[in-house]
């Protein structure tokens, strides 16, 4: 059994109250028993899970470590209540906002009382879907366009308390559905019902459309991911202003060369 496998079934096994039972006894809105995309044990025994789903796959990674350590800046920050809807954007396309909402998702959701919903609202690119090694057969523009009931879309995986939105099929007009009012009351709905309740979105490049800042306004937090030597100066002061710097809870400086052999002094230190 790979990497993943072995994460899942240890963590599995110390949450072994795990059966669902969130989603089950919850009502209409956010409800996954009708159609369960995924949730098998195969599927995780055949790795289809992503690899870069680095929470899962090396929990004990410099990588990993940094996710916890954001999940702790997200909820534990004295100076503002704890953000129930957060959007994760970046500049420009491929800067890891996708491997940045996942692991967080995970992160957020491997903790003691979060449930987590993770939203793919990347209409344009989606790809929460890859990550977990699934199909995208429906989703938020599914949804959006009343083609399908929130309960009938919701995935539910196998790690503990985390359930996905995905993209769906792909739509021609993105920016009114994202920009919808159907798209606010659905985030302000998923959020405000239940207090233990996180949701992650992920959202597209924020230079290049315009519904990332009408995602933005309806969020109480923004992660900002930037890759290292990827978009100019320029043009992240640009798209901080542009999207609201009050609503940046934190900027993920992405595929920095940080120094893995002092991490690793540190890691072998404290916990070998
Ligand atoms: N810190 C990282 N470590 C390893 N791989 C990474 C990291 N950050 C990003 N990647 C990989 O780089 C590629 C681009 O990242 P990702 O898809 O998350 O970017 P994105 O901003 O969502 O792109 P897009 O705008 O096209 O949706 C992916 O293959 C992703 O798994
Ligand atoms: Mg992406």
């Amino acid at each position: 059994m790979g990497k993943i496998a072995d994460a899942l079934d240890k963590y599995m096994s110390e949450k072994a109250d795990y059966e669902g039972r969130q989603y089950a006894s919850e009502n209409e809105l956010i409800k996954a028993e009708e159609r369960q995309i995924v949730s098998s044990e195969g599927l995780i025994q055949e790795h289809h899970f992503s690899d870069k789903l680095l929470t899962l796959a090396s929990p004990h990674s410099i990588t990993a470590e940094a996710f916890k350590i954001i999940r702790g800046s997200v909820l534990y920050d004295k100076n503002r209540n704890a953000p129930k809807a957060i959007m994760v954007t970046s500049a420009f396309p491929g800067e890891g906002k996708t491997f940045v909402a996942s692991n967080l998702a995970i992160s957020l959701a491997m903790g003691l009382n979060e449930n987590v919903l993770l939203i793919d609202s990347d209409l344009r690119h989606p790809s929460v879907h890859d990550m977990f090694g699934i199909k995208n057969p429906y989703g938020l523009s599914d949804y959006l366009q009343g083609k399908n009931d929130i309960s009938e879309i919701l995935v539910k995986t196998n790690i503990n308390k985390l359930t996905l939105l995905l993209a769906g099929m792909q739509a021609p007009n993105p920016v009114e559905l994202l920009s919808s009012k159907k798209m606010e009351d659905f985030i302000n709905e998923a959020k405000n019902r239940y207090s233990d309740r996180f949701i992650v979105l992920d959202a597209p490049p924020s230079q290049l459309t315009a519904e990332t800042n009408t995602i933005a306004n309806h969020v109480d937090g923004i992660i900002f991911v930037v890759m290292n030597g990827k978009a100019p100066r320029a043009s992240i002061l640009h798209t901080v202003e542009n999207i609201g710097r009050e609503k940046i809870i934190g900027v993920v400086f992405n595929g920095s060369s940080m120094s893995y052999k002092a991490y690793n002094r540190y890691y072998s230190k404290y916990y070998k």
